[in-house]
């Protein structure tokens, strides 16, 4: 009736960004994603405590406002009929602020969960019911180079190549702490319904995907960075011909962007990738993460810097 798990957010380099079906949260398009290690979401959850009421709890605090999702997330691990939970999550980094902390928590709740329940789904099953809380989630479960795979009417997620494989590391400039404007899910309903690029966006993943695999299968650093760099603004570019427009950027993010351009001009292997929020992240090689985390920690307005290497999928860490 209890268990603990531990999930690692994920960042994509070919991004997820709008719905094929809204109710079950399937992803119109498929994303490519390397899972972190250092950053991580530890998620217990106790069934059975005689309470009336789910009971989630963020960070030491009660959150009332995610305690909908973490139900409805419950309901689908551990059926409708199941006792009351008590949640508690805790994270090493700041949660809603594009950071992709949904991924690592959603992802640490379903293992939790079918554990604290008696259920034994397979990895798979997994991720399929966290990809119906967060899309973004679905890529967790696996560890390394992740690929998600968006067919019509479900999804399929595999590790294309082991953390160990590729030791790349993942430096998030970060600039502001604050939660973003828009949710992603609402973000991705508005660019669908109104920004003349989606269906171009969405005709073009296919094309985006298989050379990020093919960069990927060869090690092609520089292939991988110009896929990734090219999907990133193709997405933010859908979100800024959105209407009303959603800008997650900020002065900041332009000045790292500025940053990693005058790296890559010096000769430096590395790229830059951003989702739903205004935090930089540069991919490069491990041995030339000193000299990109130096150079991103003194532009001004950077409050701080987190470092990754590549990690493994959710996994449990406790049951009783
Ligand atoms: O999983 P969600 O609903 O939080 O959406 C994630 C969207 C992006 O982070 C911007 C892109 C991605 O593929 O992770």
């Amino acid at each position: 009736m209890h268990a603990v798990a531990e999930a690692q957010p994920n960042i994509a380099l070919v991004k997820y960004w709008g719905k094929r079906d809204i109710g079950e949260n399937l992803p119109a398009v498929g994303s490519l994603s390397l899972t972190l290690d250092s950053l991580w979401t530890r998620m217990q959850v106790d069934f059975g405590g005689g309470g009336r009421r789910d009971e989630l709890e963020v960070n030491g605090k009660p959150a009332a406002a995610m305690q909908v999702r973490v139900s409805r997330c419950l309901d689908r691990v551990a059926g409708v009929d199941r006792p009351r939970a008590r949640v508690v999550s805790e994270s090493n980094f700041p949660i809603g602020a594009g950071l992709a902390s949904s991924a690592s928590a959603f992802a640490a709740l379903v293992v939790a969960a079918a554990h604290a329940a008696g259920k034994e789904p397979d990895q798979l099953a997994l991720a399929k019911l966290a990809g119906q809380a967060s899309g973004s989630a679905a890529r967790s479960l696996y560890g390394g180079i992740v690929e998600l795979k968006a067919g019509e009417s479900d999804i399929d997620v595999y590790s294309l190549l082991d953390a160990a494989a590729w030791p790349l590391t993942v430096i998030v400039a970060v600039n502001s702490e604050i939660a973003k404007p828009v949710a992603s899910g609402e973000a991705m309903i508005r660019g669908a319904a109104t920004s003349p690029f989606y269906a171009s966006w969405v005709a073009r993943q296919e094309a985006d995907l298989a050379a990020a695999r093919r960069a990927v299968a060869a090690r092609d650093f520089a292939g991988l960075a110009g896929v990734a760099e090219h999907n990133c603004l193709k997405m933010h570019s859908l979100m800024w011909t959105s209407r009303p427009p959603i800008v997650y950027w900020n002065p900041v993010t332009i000045a790292c962007l500025e940053a990693i351009r005058e790296l890559q001009a010096a000769g430096a292997p590395v790229f830059f990738t951003m989702d739903a929020g205004p935090q930089v992240k540069a991919v490069c090689p491990a041995d030339a993460a000193d000299e990109v985390r130096t150079t991103l920690a003194a532009v001004p307005g950077v409050k701080r810097t987190m470092e990754s290497g590549l990690g493994a999928g959710a996994r449990l860490v406790d049951q009783t």
